[in-house]
Order: C-alpha cells, then sequence, then structure tokens
C-alpha cells in the first residue's frame, strides 16, 4: 500500500552511521541485504512509500552515502549516540519545520503503513513526540516504554532498567515523530550521562515533558518494526521473513509456483498474474515479468524487464529487456543493454551484451553477440562471434533484417551485414556485405588422395584393436 500527500511538512531522518562489527562484513550494518536489498533502503522506500519526500540520512562512511541516493546526507563523525546523530543533522532539522519522522536504518521493517498511521495518531493526540512501540516476546536489550496512566511516561534503556522495568514488554522501536521545534530544543538539553556514556535520543522525551509538550505512543500492530540484525544468523531470519511475505503477496497476485526451493524475490520485484517462477530461481532489483511467462528452474534476473509469455530457461539476465513471446536458454546469459525483441529465440551458451536483437531472430547456439545492433528475422548459425573488443576500444556491428549469419562466422567491425545478405560458414567478416550479397572469404579447399588414412594408420589400428 502507499500513501501520498502527508505533506509538504513532514520530513524524516533517517540514522545509519552505527557499526556493525558483529555482522563480519567490510560494508556497514546498514548496507546488509535482505532479499537483495540493502537494509537503509528498505527503511528509505518505506519513509518515501508515506509520502515523506525529504529524507535526510546520517552516515558514517562512504557507502551508505552512495546507497541514500536522492536523500540529503548528513555525517556523524563520531558516533556518540542516537541523540548525537541526530544533532548532527541539525541543519536540515532547521529547514523542515512541521512533523519531523526519525527512522533506525537498521530496521528494514518499518512499513509505511506504521509511518502513516502513527502520524495520523500523533497530529489527534497534538503530541509534541509519538514513539513508536512494540511488543515482544523477548524484549531484553531494547529500550522499555514506562507508561503512567496508560500514556507515556519515559524511555528507559535497558542497561539503565531497574529488576521491575525490565519486566516490561513494550519496547521503543527507535521510529518516532516528533514535532520538529520541539526536537530542536530538547536536542540542546541531552547530556551523555548514562550507562552508556552517549548522548541518548530517548532522553529528548524528558526535556519535551519537562517543556510541557505532550508525548505519546502508537503501538505497532506487529513486532516487525523493530526486528534488525545483529549477526548474520539475524539477518538470514529477516532474509526468511521477508522472503515469506513476498513470495505470498505473489501468491495472492495469482503468480504460480511449482516449488519454493531456492526462490528469492526482491520486494521491488513486479510480476503479472499468469506468471510461473520455477525452482531455483532469483528474481530482484526492479524486475518486471509479464502473464504467462515462466521463468527458472535455476535462473537469475536483476533489473529485468520481461515481457508476456516468454520461456526464459536456466539463464540469466541483468539490467535487459526480452519481448513477448521470446525462448531464452537454457544458460543465455543477458548482460546490462541487452534489448531483446518480440519471439527471438536464444538457445544455449548465447551472451548478448549492450546490443538489440530485432523481432523473430534466432541465435540458437554458442554465439556471442556484443555491441551490436542486430534486425528482425535474422538467423544466426552455431558459434558466431562478435569481436566487439579490439584491445582498446570496443565497436559497433550492424545486421540488418532477414540477414543469415552462416555458422562460426567472426564478424570485426565496425562492420555491417546487410539485410537479406548471407555469410558463409566459416567466414571472417571485416568489411561491409551489401545488402542481399553473399559473403564468401575462405580459402579453397584441396583434398590429397590416401594422406588422411596413412596419417591414420595407427589410430585406426589401436581402435579396432
Ligand atoms: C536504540 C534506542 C532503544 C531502542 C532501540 C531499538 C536509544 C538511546 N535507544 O537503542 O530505546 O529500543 O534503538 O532498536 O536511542 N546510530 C547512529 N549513530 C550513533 C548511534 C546509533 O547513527 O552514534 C544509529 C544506528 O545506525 C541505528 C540506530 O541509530 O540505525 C539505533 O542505534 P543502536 O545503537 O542500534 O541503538 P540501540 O542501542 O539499539
Ligand atoms: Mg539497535
Amino acid at each position: 500500500m502507499s500513501y501520498t500527500g502527508l505533506g509538504s511538512d513532514t520530513s524524516c531522518i533517517i540514522l545509519a552511521a552505527g557499526e556493525g562489527k558483529r555482522m563480519h562484513s567490510k560494508k556497514s550494518k546498514v548496507l546488509c541485504e535482505v532479499a537483495f536489498k540493502p537494509m537503509i533502503n528498505w527503511v528509505i522506500d518505506s519513509a518515501r512509500g508515506a509520502g515523506i519526500e525529504n529524507i535526510c540520512v546520517v552516515v558514517s562512511s562512504d557507502d551508505v552515502r552512495a546507497a541514500a541516493d536522492g536523500c540529503t546526507v548528513c555525517e556523524q563523525k563520531e558516533r556518540l549516540g542516537t541523540g548525537h546523530a541526530v544533532m548532527c543533522a541539525d541543519s536540515f532539522l532547521k529547514d523542515h519545520r512541521g512533523d519531523v519522522l526519525i527512522l533506525c536504518g537498521d530496521a528494514p521493517f518499518i512499513s509505511s503503513d506504521v509511518i502513516s498511521s502513527a502520524l495520523r495518531e500523533h497530529r489527534q493526540s497534538k503530541n509534541k513526540v509519538t514513539v513508536i512501540s512494540a511488543v515482544l516476546s523477548d524484549p531484553a536489550g531494547y529500550g522499555r516504554i514506562v507508561r503512567e496512566d496508560g500514556g507515556l511516561k519515559a524511555i528507559v534503556e535497558a542497561r539503565d532498567c531497574t529488576d521491575e522495568q525490565l519486566s516490561i514488554d513494550e519496547i521503543n522501536s527507535g521510529a518516532y515523530w516528533f514535532d520538529a521545534d520541539a526536537l530542536g530544543a530538547a536536542l540542546l538539553t541531552l547530556r551523555a550521562d548514562n550507562a552508556q556514556g552517549e548522548y541518548y535520543l530517548t532522553d529528548t522525551l524528558r526535556a519535551i515533558a519537562e517543556a510541557g509538550g505532550r508525548a505519546g505512543c502508537f503501538t505497532a500492530p506487529t513486532p516487525d518494526v523493530v526486528l534488525g540484525a545483529n549477526s548474520p544468523a539475524d539477518l538470514l531470519e529477516l532474509n526468511r521473513i521477508a522472503e515469506r511475505r513476498i513470495i505470498a503477496r505473489h501468491l495472492e497476485n495469482g503468480v504460480r509456483f511449482v516449488s519454493l526451493d531456492g526462490v528469492v524475490i526482491g520486494p521491488d520485484v513486479e510480476i503479472e498474474a499468469g506468471a510461473e517462477i520455477l525452482q531455483g530461481t532469483t528474481v530482484y532489483g526492479k524486475t518486471r515479468i509479464g502473464a504467462g511467462s515462466v521463468v527458472g528452474p535455476n535462473s537469475l534476473l536483476e533489473d529485468a524487464e520481461i515481457g508476456r509469455d516468454v520461456e526464459f530457461l536456466s539463464s540469466f539476465g541483468r539490467r535487459c529487456t526480452v519481448g513477448d513471446g521470446a525462448r531464452i536458454g537454457p544458460f543465455a546469459h543477458l548482460r546490462p543493454g541487452s534489448h531483446i525483441g518480440p519471439s527471438v529465440k536464444l538457445g544455449d551458451f548465447v551472451e548478448i551484451k549492450n546490443s538489440t536483437v530485432g523481432e523473430g531472430t534466432s541465435v540458437a547456439h554458442l554465439t556471442y553477440i556484443g555491441d551490436s545492433d542486430v534486425g528482425k528475422h535474422c538467423n544466426f548459425g552455431c558459434g558466431v562471434v562478435v569481436a566487439n573488443y579490439d584491445g582498446s576500444e570496443k565497436h559497433r556491428t550492424e545486421v540488418g533484417d532477414f540477414a543469415f549469419v552462416g555458422c562460426n562466422t567472426n564478424l570485426i567491425p565496425p562492420v555491417r551485414v546487410g539485410s537479406r545478405a548471407y555469410t558463409a560458414a566459416g567466414v571472417t567478416i571485416t568489411s561491409d556485405v551489401p545488402d542481399g550479397a553473399l559473403a564468401v572469404g575462405r580459402a579453397k579447399q584441396s583434398n590429397l588422395e590416401g594422406v588422411g588414412e596413412r596419417k591414420l594408420k595407427k589410430y585406426i589400428e589401436k581402435k579396432s584393436g
């Protein structure tokens, strides 16, 4: 579900400068992927899905900066706590009044729905801060929600809790709606005088209450909002949850699966009803698959646009498009920039890179086509190679409609094979072939009578025992 129109008086700060030592990854923790999408991008997209356009990400590394495409980025040089991280977004906060949402970059399942519902509650109750809370069966490690007369009294960090407070199962998810002015004023009061010696964002609640502002809670309907990963095992669990949900959504939409073994589908993939995904298939990025298409088994698609009634059998495709009714594979490889027309046939061990292949063309076996524009209804025999790279530069090849490129042809670009032209098998094409011509370019064959059999004498004796 997506929401629009929360208004330009909303903005969001995502805290993503924390360390992730326990993930044993060179990447920042928030870049760890769930269903092939970095956690930080799940969070950014949930904020955007709720209609929030002004988003600031607080980072401490360049890799996260790069992932925060389209967002304002602020740097936190020293990791002095969640309160300090928000202070680092001071300039953004000054430019964006109204309601500001704070999210954790390492909790990928915060949803647009929860964000919007919490804002409604925040506005209706005229709160200066609304904490998004969740009820957990195992609340260990989380800040506890301490209530008084049903209202929010305080958030107490686990390390600062009394035994009685530790038994509270309602916890702080780390996501909040704040009134920007109240937040700005409260940040000025923060002190790092707690068990961890950090500036706690949660301490802003006390300052807001002291200034007479209302603090409230929005309890999320499921505990997912808080789920994050501190270890590879946690990350696997997040992947499992994402996988179950994503597949459930596609099943509901009419997508068919024979088996879910090894099937992984990213959150932004769109599949039309009546398409079928077979086992061992990974589909992610902004991939779209049309009705009637069958993808798999053992296929991979990333940022690919697959038309209707396509057969995509045991093949790979990245940043490519495939027209309706095409038959791809087994074992074809479509590299970025490949645009395959409708009803094209690409068979086994065919690799296409940065090329267009026109409607109805057949490239049935063992062929490489790179940096080429191939017309409609062409036929490529077995073993055609486009020598697109001369060691320093890439050159383009053009093949006109209805051309017939014989088996084992080498095409040395820049070169054009005309429409309805024919290249004889085994020819190396180094200059243009005019429309309708036959290109023959090989040495005349001569047969030396009896020489073959003489050379094979020992071989034939051995084989015939
Ligand atoms: C925080 C909350 C806690 C809550 C929990 C939910 C505080 C003081 N506590 O605790 O009440 O239950 O989240 O997960 O806020 N970050 C920075 N810079 C920093 C420190 C953290 O950007 O200096 C970012 C992290 O990348 C992360 C988020 O802030 O995305 C939360 O930080 P984390 O260290 O996980 O906070 P917790 O101690 O878990
Ligand atoms: Mg945490």
